[in-house]
């Protein structure tokens, strides 16, 4: 049994306290808001774990042998900090900290104390991410030639982050996981169009270089009239449509693509072939993500797993998303990202 312990019950820590209260191995033994009626609402489905308004009561309570940090990013690195100095391990909701320095100084705490160390990014564990992995890794698609995404709807408008931070996490781990790469530069635009007296962006266009020529583009928005999330990947045998708001349709395969065929009559001439054959809607499994990664943190910690977003993924994304935030206030000057070792 593992005992785990919840700081933040706001608009997330509800989900992860569901779900890590769901599991067979572990014991939810206490949660904490500094919010006492926000901490009251959520425990009253959860009576025999302890409240407290002081999360230092929590991570310090021996019973807990981890904990689960849910609150604002910009709280992540101190807590964290506490969590491991108690000598807990560390479960953090992403992105893992507000700059990569502080990434690295969790990882290396984490190291040296022998704790387990893992960042929220739910889309890893998702059943429509995983089986797109499949496809890819089986060569499905063929060679990925680029990636359009947009994650954008009305709000939430977040007051200590823009939107690349709040959104573009999903799609950079997501990315990244698929792939088994970061990008090697970043380039991108944005606007503050709502919150102009505190300079953060509410809209914003990413792009993304990953080796080998794979080009994305994310668009991240709070000021959109649709929620939309799509991810489309063209590929050379064939394309993939991801809509993650679709509630039977996630994934939809399209054997379309173009061939190029040299035309000898002229010389130097091509010819474009254009296939256009069936759409497959793959049958993809239903479990929450939110499960599947709480049980993946449980196992890490037991040792049973090598954890697909550690602390070094959590690392790169945010270093993807500082380089991203760069080139917004240079006018999308294009920044290239060195490899972390
Ligand atoms: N993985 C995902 O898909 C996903 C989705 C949404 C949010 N998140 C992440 O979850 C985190 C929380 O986001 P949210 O939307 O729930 O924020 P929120 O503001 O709704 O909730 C945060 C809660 O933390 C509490 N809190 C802050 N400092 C505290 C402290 N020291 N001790 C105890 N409680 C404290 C606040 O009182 C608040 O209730 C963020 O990092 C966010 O990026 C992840």
């Amino acid at each position: 049994m593992t005992g785990i312990g919840v700081i933040g019950c706001g608009y997330w820590g509800p989900n992860l306290i569901r779900n890590f209260n769901s599991q067979a191995d572990a014991d939810l033994i206490a949660i904490s808001d500094l919010d006492e009626n926000r901490l009251n609402t959520v425990g009253l489905l959860y009576p025999n774990t302890r409240k407290t308004t002081d999360y230092r009561d929590l991570i310090n309570d021996p019973a807990i042998d981890a904990v689960v940090v849910a609150t604002p990013m910009s709280t992540h690195f101190d807590l964290g900090m506490e969590v491991l100095a108690a000598g807990k391990h560390l479960f953090v909701e992403k992105p893992m900290a507000t700059n990569s320095e502080d990434c690295r100084t969790l990882i290396k705490t984490a190291a040296a104390k022998d704790l387990k160390l893992m960042v929220g990014h739910t889309f890893v564990y998702s059943p429509p991410v995983r089986m797109i992995k499949q496809l890819l890794d089986d060569g499905e698609l063929g060679d990925i030639y680029y990636v359009n995404i947009s994650r954008v709807n009305l709000g939430i408008f977040q007051k200590d982050a823009n939107v690349i931070w709040d959104l573009a996490p999903h799609d950079v781990a997501m990315l990244n996981f698929l792939f088994g790469a970061e990008p090697i530069a970043v380039s991108g635009t944005g606007h503050c169009y709502v919150q102009k007296e505190r300079g953060i962006e509410d809209v914003a266009f990413v792009t993304l270089e990953y080796p080998g020529g794979k080009l994305v583009h994310i668009h991240v928005s709070w000021l959109d009239p649709n929620k939309i999330r799509t991810c489309t990947f063209v590929g050379s045998k064939k394309m993939l449509v991801y809509d993650d708001v679709s509630p039977s349709e996630k994934i939809r395969l399209y054997d379309k693509g173009v061939d190029v065929q040299p035309h000898y009559e002229g010389f130097g001439e091509f010819q474009l072939l254009y296939r256009s054959g069936d759409i497959f809607l793959p049958h993809v499994d239903t479990y929450e993500p939110l499960k599947s990664q709480a049980a993946h943190f449980l196992e890490f910690i037991q040792g049973k797993v090598v954890c697909q977003s550690d602390g070094t993924h959590g690392l790169k994304v945010v270093e993807v998303l500082e380089a991203a935030c760069q080139s917004v206030k240079e006018d999308g000057r294009r920044i290239t990202l060195e490899p972390i070792a």
